[in-house]
């Protein structure tokens, strides 16, 4: 969702925001925009559209400024449009801000507003309410109205403020949406993600909720809500701006599939020791601990709920506990049997989804110990956790997820395992067996990655369909779910995924000459009556393209089309079955001429409700 950047230095500022916009792009938007003070005024320039529409007129002028703030906004208040966009200013236009997230009772203050100054709003958005709010508390100190305006607004923001008649400083504060700050010599930034700064620094301050930054050149000194100083350790990011560069890639998707070899093994090896064992360096998952859980919620979204349901099936399996798994934004506004006897278990690769935040918080209160499997270090969802299992998957840029899910995947097996090795229910010898053959995986994923002609050729034969259905049964129909979504949100094609046994309850009142199944046969235990589903199908003239296991010439007489993936235990099969139907899902949307990286209305980070 919205990306903001703030720059306050010696450079030209729309140097360092364009820059830094640049890279949260990923971030999902349609409109970007920069405030810069240039000779002694505040200057606005923005546009809809992609950044190259703002890049394009921010060369016809010279704004030579070096204090400036920039921003990139996924709509939700007013549609697409110049004048929606971020900055917005008071009615002079002394003050310029920036904001990330949803001010709730925008409507109540801007009638307040209107009433005490008239109507000079100029856009629909809730954020232009902030800058008015601003102004009306300015009596000559930015940061001492910029808390009282705060005091007002109830919602999620990460706003960025510069002020005309204070050019020597950016106000910015932090509410439920992400901000960083990043130290530099002589100059300081915000941002909404590390690789936005990452170019210029690495050394950073992650901003808590209800702190006010103040930046200058020369300093940032961090407030809380009673306006004392607070001290904070300087963050040192570890990876470098390459990790978020394409590095020859024509998509950051290809790129992190290809980096799921890697982010497997990373996530594997970091917790296991020289004898194999697990090793959760303090997560609370003791004999103790377990003895006091009788169930285990694991909420997510998106693919991180996919995810999840995985991970339901390896503690079930392994570890013999009971697991619920809802998508967040359900979980929040349900009544769920939660309490001390209960580990929540969050799923989240941004570690700042507000929905599984949200969630987090709700399963906290009502006494249930939290374990987050996240992939951002320091991002919200890690802080508020009682434990944190970090994944290894390094930077994801691509708004589809790939690297996140595998070393999810990863990380779920691992978590299970963990469990059932301390609570007894699973024998050293098959443990062993799982452990040689999670460690494989790396090669195994990397072997699908060798060679993926046919999965090309086969998305080049099938990439104008508009529908397509997944099915599979088992710990086959999750994958089916996140190949399914995979399809649809970069190739816009509609597409649904469904237990192959459900078929005949509905859906399979759409299956007609030439429909598209995707057909996951990768259990040994249900491959028979997978097999029978694939025959319903094909009756009813489908077109099937099935994934199995290599070695099964037997399938290649009912599908259409055989995708193979390396031979592995069942419960493991969705770390490698999910690998062709990503780079299925690439090919059809390349064909298909979409945006790969940026698909529509989609965002990496979903900060809102
Ligand atoms: C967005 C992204 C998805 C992601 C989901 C959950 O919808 O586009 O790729 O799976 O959010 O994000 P999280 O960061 O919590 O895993």
């Amino acid at each position: 969702m919205c990306g903001i950047v703030g720059y306050i230095g010696n450079k030209k500022a729309t140097d360092v925001l364009v820059d830094g916009l640049s890279k949260l792009e990923y971030r999902g938007y349609d409109s970007a925009g920069v405030a810069v003070f240039d000779e002694e005024e505040i200057k606005v320039r923005k546009y809809k559209g992609r950044m190259a529409v703002l890049e394009e007129h921010l060369k016809e002028e010279d704004l030579k400024g070096t204090i400036g703030i920039g921003h990139t906004r996924w709509a939700t208040h007013g549609e697409p449009s110049d004048r929606n966009s971020h900055p917005h200013t008071n009615v002079s236009g002394s003050i310029a801000l920036i904001h990330n997230g949803i001010i709730e009772n925008y409507m109540k203050l801007k009638e307040w507003l209107i009433e005490t100054n008239g109507d000079h709003f100029k856009s629909e958005t809730d954020s232009e309410v902030i800058a008015h709010l601003i102004d009306y508390y300015y009596k000559g100190d930015l940061l001492d109205a910029v808390y009282k305006a705060i005091e007002k607004m109830e919602g999620a923001y990460a706003i960025g403020v510069i002020c005309k008649d204070e050019p020597d400083k950016i106000v910015a504060v932090r509410k439920d949406s992400p901000l960083i700050v990043g130290l530099g010599e002589n100059e300081n930034f915000i941002a909404s993600d590390i690789p936005a700064l990452l170019k210029y620094t690495r050394d950073m301050y992650l901003i808590e909720n209800d702190e006010v930054v103040l930046l200058t050149k020369e300093g940032v000194i961090i407030f809380n809500e009673l306006r004392q100083e607070v001290k904070r350790d300087v963050f040192k990011v570890t990876w470098n701006a390459e990790a978020a560069e394409k590095e020859g890639y024509e998509h950051f998707m290809m790129k992190e599939i290809n980096e799921q070899p890697k982010g497997i093994h990373d996530t594997l090896h970091r917790r296991l020791d020289k004898d194999d064992h697990i090793v959760l360096d303090g997560i609370q998952l003791t004999k103790e601990d377990l003895d006091k859980i009788n169930k285990v919620y694991i909420v997510a979204c998106g693919t991180a709920y996919n995810a999840g349901l995985v991970g339901k099936y390896a503690i079930e399996k392994f570890a013999k506990i009971p697991v619920d798994v809802e998508v967040a934004s359900e979980f929040r506004y349900k009544e769920p049997f939660i309490d001390d006897k209960t580990l929540f278990i969050a799923v989240s690769q941004s570690g700042e989804t507000l929905d599984t935040l949200a969630a987090l918080r709700e399963a906290k209160r009502k006494g249930a110990r939290v374990l987050s499997v996240v992939n951002v270090v320091g991002s919200s969802v890690s802080r508020e956790s009682d434990d944190v299992f970090y994944t290894w998957a390094g930077p994801e840029i691509a708004v589809a997820s790939t690297k996140a899910y595998t070393t999810q995947l990863v990380s779920m097996y691992l978590i299970a395992l963990h469990m059932a090795t301390t609570k007894g229910s699973l024998e050293e010898a098959e443990y062993k067996k799982i452990i040689t053959e999670l460690k494989s995986m790396p090669d195994k994923v990397q072997k699908i990655l060798d060679d993926t002609k046919n999965i090309q050729q086969i998305a080049d034969e099938n990439f104008n369909h508009e529908n397509a259905f997944y099915i599979g049964r088992g710990i086959d129909v999750n994958v089916a779910y996140e190949g399914s979504l995979k399809l649809k949100e970069i190739s816009y094609i509609h597409s649904e995924a469904i237990a192959a046994g459900e078929l005949k309850h509905g859906t399979i009142a759409l299956i007609e000459e030439g429909r598209m199944v995707v057909a996951l046969a990768t259990q040994d235990r249900l491959y028979q009556k997978m097999l029978s589903n694939i025959q319903e199908v094909r009756a009813r003239g489908a077109y099937v393209i099935a994934v199995a296991k290599e070695g099964n010439k037997e399938i290649e007489k009912v599908a259409d089309k055989v995708i193979y993936i390396p031979d592995t235990m069942d419960e493991l099969t969705p770390i490698l079955s999910v690998v062709p139907l990503q780079i299925f899902s690439y090919y059809i949307a390349v064909a298909r001429g979409c945006d790969v990286d940026k698909p529509k209305n989609l965002a990496k980070s979903v900060t809102v409700e």
